[in-house]
């Protein structure tokens, strides 16, 4: 078997994805992909919206953040103290990816890793995301990842909602900067902030909702860190992550 295509089976298998050979054609079928295709249906439901107000105050003075370009975004993100959070961050945690993706993640917040090293998902669970992302087709480096908040919450506990919406322009300005084609919540911090919703991710996966008043789709998964402990759930992760790529084959980008 070609290599790329063990790989990819070793990138299905982490996600817990059953994967049949047929033995007169050694063609490779993913069991799950068709049930979940079937498994969705659901049309875009009128994603309630996060409003994010524009402008963070710091000191006194007024930055108009959906104004910054990338560079100024960043240099702003870095010092910022809006918040508690940066007392005792050792670096804040922007965003890495494709600029110009057609794919965006969102997770929580930073860990220790990636405080350590200033990369959303560098550990463990971002491993898993990693193998997640390649499952369908997906290099790391051909999405943008970014966090709810930018520093590093205490003992890793979920930010506060007045944190979340401190880091909120941020966010909404890398979302307005890279103009993604779908949006993948990964987790209950991501999908509650971005969808202003309280409702569990149990509830929310499994449907098409929108980001803010846009016509950006967002698809709600769970957190890898939540699927570590839980490999069991991997494979709704997997319906999860067809889901998204049929609404964006749906959009007609053809841009998997
Ligand atoms: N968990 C997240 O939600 N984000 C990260 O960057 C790392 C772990």
């Amino acid at each position: 078997m070609p290599e790329e295509e063990n790989k990819r089976l070793s990138y299905l298998d982490a996600m817990g994805v059953q994967v049949w050979q047929a033995r007169s054609t050694r063609e490779v079928e993913v069991v799950e992909a068709a049930a979940g295709a079937r498994a969705h249906a659901a049309t875009l439901a009128p994603g309630a919206s996060a409003s994010v107000a524009p402008t963070v105050t710091e000191a006194g003075a007024d930055v108009d953040v959906s104004q910054l370009d990338w560079e100024a975004l960043r240099a702003r993100v870095q010092v910022c103290t809006q918040c508690e959070l940066h007392q005792g961050r050792t670096q804040a945690v922007f965003g890495v990816g494709n600029r110009n993706a057609t794919w965006m993640v969102i997770g929580e917040g930073p860990g220790v890793d990636e405080d350590r090293l200033g990369e959303p998902f560098v550990g463990r669970a971002g491993q898993l995301l990693n193998n997640m992302l390649l499952a369908i087709g997906l290099p790391r480096e051909q999405v943008y990842i970014a966090n709810i908040v930018k520093c590093r919450p205490p003992q890793n506990r979920d930010p506060r909602p007045e944190e979340a919406a401190s880091c909120a322009a941020y966010l909404a300005r890398q979302i307005a900067l890279v103009q993604p084609q779908i949006i993948v919540a990964v987790g209950r911090v991501a999908a509650q902030n971005l969808l202003n919703t309280e409702l569990s991710v149990g509830r929310l996966r499994g449907q098409r909702f929108s980001y803010d008043q846009s016509e950006i789709p967002v698809i709600v998964t769970y957190h890898p860190a939540y699927l570590l402990r839980s490999p069991k759930e991997k494979r709704r992760a997997w319906q999860d992550l067809l889901l998204a790529r049929e609404t964006l084959r749906g959009l007609g980008t053809g841009d998997s």
